[in-house]
């Protein structure tokens, strides 16, 4: 099948014609994102393969379909970013990775966490500057702890596992309860006692209606003074203005984000010698206790393969009439 690629990086190229093991399909690599301006881009292709910033709404899933598009294969799980109503209208079929590697995702929210509960970006630079002194890099035992955890899907599930290895309690809030979880320790309970009763709150369900800013004014106003916030999720769980304010007034101790609600505009693009106009997220970056990554969650070997090779099966699944096993339809 002929494919055209969205936002494509570097190593989209290398790990997509690895695992297209004998050329059954054929890739056309554009840089630019998914738009409505860009659809125009579209030559022969049957299918479009996206990232986590590509747009798929009403509007361009329509130029889509009058481009002959017939497949929109996300290499990314969460799909907030495709309007599956306007691509069911348009009898476009939506197949995404549900699941690679949830290891890469809940490893990189610990290693938020624990990067910034002991300061290394600080003592990195200040080792590297000879200065060996040790105040302001003060940070506490993430042993016995309470861990709050939002969504214990695939990747929440592991980070829980992680936390009660760390020795922590970890209270859990999910529509589902996990029965596995349970058993191992952790103890479901209603949102309000996760904000009361945590020293850390990790953030792993998906954008929805129901979660867009799931951390706000007054969910912070219900947390413990100098609680660690973490989010690897997406952007929009997060009022990000609100959590810069309870940044100044010392009411969150730290965050380690690697999503930002407006991260589209940035993320996976280099700006460096350029002024970055989101004052958000500069101000954001000004906090000595906020530490910030660029999606790079799920960026490990392991992930990439998985990524590619669940793509490529989708897409061979849909081209010969098979069921798709990770289509994802609205509802
Ligand atoms: P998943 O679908 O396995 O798990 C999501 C969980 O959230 C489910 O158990 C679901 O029941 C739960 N959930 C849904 N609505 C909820 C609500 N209102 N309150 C509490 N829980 C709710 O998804 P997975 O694979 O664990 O991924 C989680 C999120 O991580 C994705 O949606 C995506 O946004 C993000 N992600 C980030 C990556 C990165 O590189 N930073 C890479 C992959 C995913």
């Amino acid at each position: 099948m002929n494919i055209l690629f969205f936002s494509t990086q570097p190593y989209d190229i290398t790990y997509f014609n690895q695992a297209n093991t004998d050329n059954t399909h054929h890739f056309r690599f554009l840089e630019y994102p998914l738009n409505e301006d860009n659809t125009a881009l579209i030559k022969d292709e049957t299918a479009v393969c996206i990232f986590v910033n590509d747009k798929a709404d009403a509007a361009v899933i329509r130029l889509l379909k009058e481009k002959g598009i017939r497949l929109i294969a996300l290499r990314c799980a969460g799909f907030n970013n495709v309007d599956l109503k306007a691509a069911a209208e348009a009898g476009m079929k939506v197949v995404r990775v549900p699941a690679y590697s949830p290891h890469a995702v809940a490893e990189h929210a610990v290693t938020l966490l624990l990067a910034l509960n002991r300061k290394i970006y600080k003592s990195y630079n200040r080792v590297r500057d000879n200065n060996f002194t040790l105040s302001g890099l003060e940070g506490f035992d993430v042993y016995g702890k309470t861990v709050g955890v939002i969504g214990t899907g695939n990747i929440g599930a592991v980070f829980c596992r992680i936390m009660l290895g760390f020795g922590c309690k970890v209270l859990a809030h999910d529509v589902y309860n996990n029965q596995e979880l349970m058993e191992a320790g952790v103890t479901y309970v209603a949102p309000e006692t996760i904000m009361a009763q945590s020293d850390i709150i990790s953030l792993h369900c998906p954008l929805t209606q129901d979660t867009k800013h799931l951390i706000n004014a007054h969910t912070i106003h219900q947390m413990k003074r100098g609680v660690t916030l973490i989010n690897t999720s997406r952007g929009g769980l997060i009022d990000t203005k609100a959590v810069v304010e309870a940044l100044k007034n010392g009411h969150i101790g730290a965050l380690g984000i690697d999503v930002y609600e407006q991260e589209e505009q940035l993320f996976f693009q280099n700006f460096s010698g350029t002024i970055i106009q989101d004052d958000v997220l500069s101000r954001l970056t000004t906090f000595p206790n906020v530490l910030v990554t660029a999606h790079q969650g799920f960026f490990t070997r392991e992930a990439l393969t998985q990524i590619a090779e669940t793509t490529l099966t989708n897409i061979a699944a849909f081209e010969k009439n098979e069921p798709l096993k990770n289509e994802i339809t609205q509802g």
